[in-house]
């Protein structure tokens, strides 16, 4: 089967929401398969700026069919923002389904993420405060509403108030807080299901009858390999499968769904949240990179921390995704910031060089970059069309690149605008 997936390559935040605006442009289907509103795609679509949390980015074309998969978690009340915000922006929504098993995050879930966080102190994880986590939870320990349950009033009641028992007693008895009004809360989310419920499907369905019929279809991945639930830099990690894996997983088809898997990384590294960051430049350069790429948070405004390209990284997240080629965004950032540098292993405090990213964070920790230097650039280089018309220190740096990370970079961002890409 012919699907492409889109999956980020580092910390989250690579400009995956630019890469999938330009696969959906030839979709059919675009699928969100895991993760929730704690994602923020930017999509810069005819000179209007759009950011996305839950809404798969292919809304903006107008005959994408855009679906939210099995194994997202979903807070309706953040998605009727969503859908009410891009109607008033003449987005028509209509092509928009709902998996009946997606998990709802409600009001208890943002409360305990916020509680858990407080009392966790200095060794807090940083999340996004959007309830991720303890949806996921209430998933695993099969105490999650799903929505199936929620546009079907009776049931989404009894099962709140069993909820609410149990989430109530947590917020009260271990954090000291404030129970949360069962009742409003069911109000609230009558109103939501009402609104939502004609998006319901089953789309395992949809997904596998569109690819059985040879239409395209867009995995539109979310955070990123460093933030996986088993593969990223744990305990600082989402608490999903953000790999293409989890793409086809959370979608409800096989893995042989999966032809082309784009990873996507920027062509330096930033992070938010806490956690070991082996090429940070916690210094005036960094500033820099920060303040040229803007990089604060779509979902939250938090700065971010930035580094220089991190190839053991990539390389990782190339073997724990298959990734078939790699984009590589905000070239333009690196301007003007000095030389190079491509971090091509890891010292360990005990002088050993690793060319493989440590299983644990405690060993990340020990870690310092081994660099390649490579000279800068001063051109502007936001009219390149082509590879050819980069300059040559920026050909020698996205090549090494891809030799470094073991899959061909193949799309190259040199601006947001959606023209801003260049197709190596
Ligand atoms: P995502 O979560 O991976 O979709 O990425 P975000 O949207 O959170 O952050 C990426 C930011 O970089 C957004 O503000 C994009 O508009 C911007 N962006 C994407 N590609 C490029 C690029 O090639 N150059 C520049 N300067 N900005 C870009
Ligand atoms: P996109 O799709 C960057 C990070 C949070 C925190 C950790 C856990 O825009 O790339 P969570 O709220 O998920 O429990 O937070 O994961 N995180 C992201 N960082 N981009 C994202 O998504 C992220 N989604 C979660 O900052 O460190
Ligand atoms: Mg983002």
């Amino acid at each position: 089967m012919n699907g492409t997936a889109v999956v980020g390559a580092q910390w989250g935040d690579e400009g995956k929401g630019k890469i999938i605006d330009y696969f959906a442009g030839q979709a059919d289907v675009v699928v969100r398969s895991q993760g929730g509103n704690n994602a923020g795609h930017t999509v810069v679509h005819n000179a209007e700026t759009y950011k996305l949390h839950l809404m798969p980015s292919g809304i903006l074309y107008s005959g994408t069919h855009c679906l939210i998969g099995a194994g997202v978690v979903l807070d309706p009340r953040d998605l009727c923002g969503e859908i009410n915000g891009l109607k008033a922006r003449g987005v028509s929504v209509d092509n928009l389904r709902i998996d009946y098993r997606a998990h709802i995050v409600t009001p208890f879930h943002t409360e305990i993420d916020k509680l858990s966080e407080l009392s966790k102190g200095e060794s807090k994880i940083g999340t996004t405060g959007r309830g991720i986590g303890p949806c996921y939870v209430d998933k695993y320990d099969r105490i999650g509403i799903r929505f199936y349950d929620l546009i079907h009033p009776e049931i989404f009641k009894e099962k709140l108030h069993l909820l609410a028992n149990a989430k109530n007693a947590v917020i009260t008895k271990i954090y000291g807080g404030i129970p949360l009004d069962a009742e409003k809360i069911i109000a609230e989310y009558t109103e939501y299901a009402a609104q939502l419920a004609e998006y319901a499907d089953d789309v395992s369905v949809l997904t596998y009858n569109s690819l059985k019929s040879d239409k395209k279809v867009l995995f539109e991945g979310a955070q990123a390999a460093l933030l996986d639930i088993d593969f990223g830099t744990y305990p600082y990690v989402t608490s999903s499968h953000p790999l293409s894996a989890g793409s086809a997983l959370g979608a409800g088809v096989g893995p042989n769904a999966l032809s082309t898997i784009v990873g996507v990384a920027k062509a330096y590294t930033t992070r938010v949240g806490m956690g070991p960051f082996p090429t940070e430049l916690d210094n005036e350069q960094g500033d820099i990179i920060r303040k040229n790429g803007a990089e604060f948070g779509t979902t939250t405004g938090r700065p971010r921390r930035t580094g220089y390209f991190d190839a053991v990284i990539v390389r990782y997240a190339t073997r724990v995704n298959g990734i078939t080629h790699l984009a590589i965004n905000k070239l333009d950032v690196l301007k003007n910031t000095g030389d190079l540098k491509i971090c091509t292993a890891y010292k360990t405090d005990n002088g050993a060089i690793i060319h493989d990213f440590p299983a644990d964070i405690a060993e990340l920790a020990k870690c310092s970059p081994v660099y390649e230097i490579f000279d800068g650039f001063k051109e502007d280089i936001g009219n390149a069309k082509v590879f050819s018309d980069l300059p040559d220190t920026c050909q020698k740096y996205l090549t090494r690149i891809g030799e470094l990370c073991g899959a061909p970079v193949k799309y190259i961002g040199n601006g947001a605008a959606r023209d801003k890409l260049i197709i190596n």
